[in-house]
């Protein structure tokens, strides 16, 4: 069994005295534990993340890092930061990163395999253009993105992996995918994780579907055999809006 995984992406929002009131707020919610919950805050707000979850079972990561352990790269945070102070995930390939920041398959698959040697979860992220979903070209998008940015992690490592799919006209946009069209290109995405790693490690990899999921439409997108979990954006910065997606069980 796939333990669900919902995640908060606050992306660039709370500075460190806002994100201490929300990460208070969120100690104190009553989770369903069987649910694994996590939030990834800018890397400023980490520490308090770190000191304000720590007794909880809420988890903590970061959106983004290089792939280097330090050095002169100035502006980047590394994977033995992200260690150093217990984080769980990091967000790689996120369609923001890939469109305002330009980073391409290849750095991103830096990046995958350096958070695994770093025992960091990646939450990779793929996701279509409306204009790719409107010419039927979704499923060749995301099998080239799945298949670069996994490239050269081993069968031990592929199931650490949480991949979240996350059609990029579905972002902050309100709109969600049908919740039969998101299980589909999870489905889909499985079978691509079965071609190259077969499908009993296919069978181990949780697949997240992200973009406007809110606390009223995730019981039915959680209902689908193919998503294991959300990354949400917007809805993640409340803390009751939050309590309800993870609680989306009871
Ligand atoms: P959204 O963002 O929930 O605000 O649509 C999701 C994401 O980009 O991870």
């Amino acid at each position: 069994m796939r333990k669900s995984v919902i995640v908060g992406n606050w992306k660039m929002n709370k500075t460190p005295t806002e994100a201490s009131e929300l990460l208070d707020q969120i100690s104190k919610l009553d989770l369903d534990r069987e649910v694994e919950a996590g939030v990834c805050t800018p890397a400023i707000d980490l520490l308090l993340a770190k000191d304000k979850l720590s007794e909880t079972n809420v988890n903590f990561g970061a959106q983004n890092m290089y792939f280097e352990e330090s050095g002169a790269f100035t502006g980047e945070i590394s994977p033995t930061m992200l260690q150093d102070i217990g984080a769980s995930y990091v967000i790689l390939g996120h369609s923001e990163r890939r469109e305002y920041f330009h980073e391409d398959d290849e750095l991103i698959n830096k990046k995958v395999l350096s958070a695994l040697d770093h025992d960091l979860t990646p939450i990779l992220c793929c996701g279509e253009t409306l204009e790719e979903r409107e010419a039927e070209k979704h499923e060749e998008k995301v099998r080239g993105q799945i298949e670069a940015d996994l490239e050269g992690i081993s069968n031990e490592d592929i199931e650490k992996v949480i991949i979240a799919y996350e059609p990029i006209w579905a972002i902050g946009t309100g709109k969600t995918a049908s919740s039969d069209d998101a299980d589909s290109m999870c489905g889909y995405i499985r079978s691509i994780i079965a071609d190259k790693f077969g499908e009993e490690y296919a069978q181990k990899v949780r697949i997240q579907y992200g973009g406007s999921v809110k606390p009223n439409n995730v019981v039915e997108l959680m209902g689908k055999e193919n998503i294991d979990g959300a990354l949400v954006g917007g809805a993640s910065l409340k803390a009751e809006d939050f309590e309800s997606l993870v609680n989306y069980n009871k």
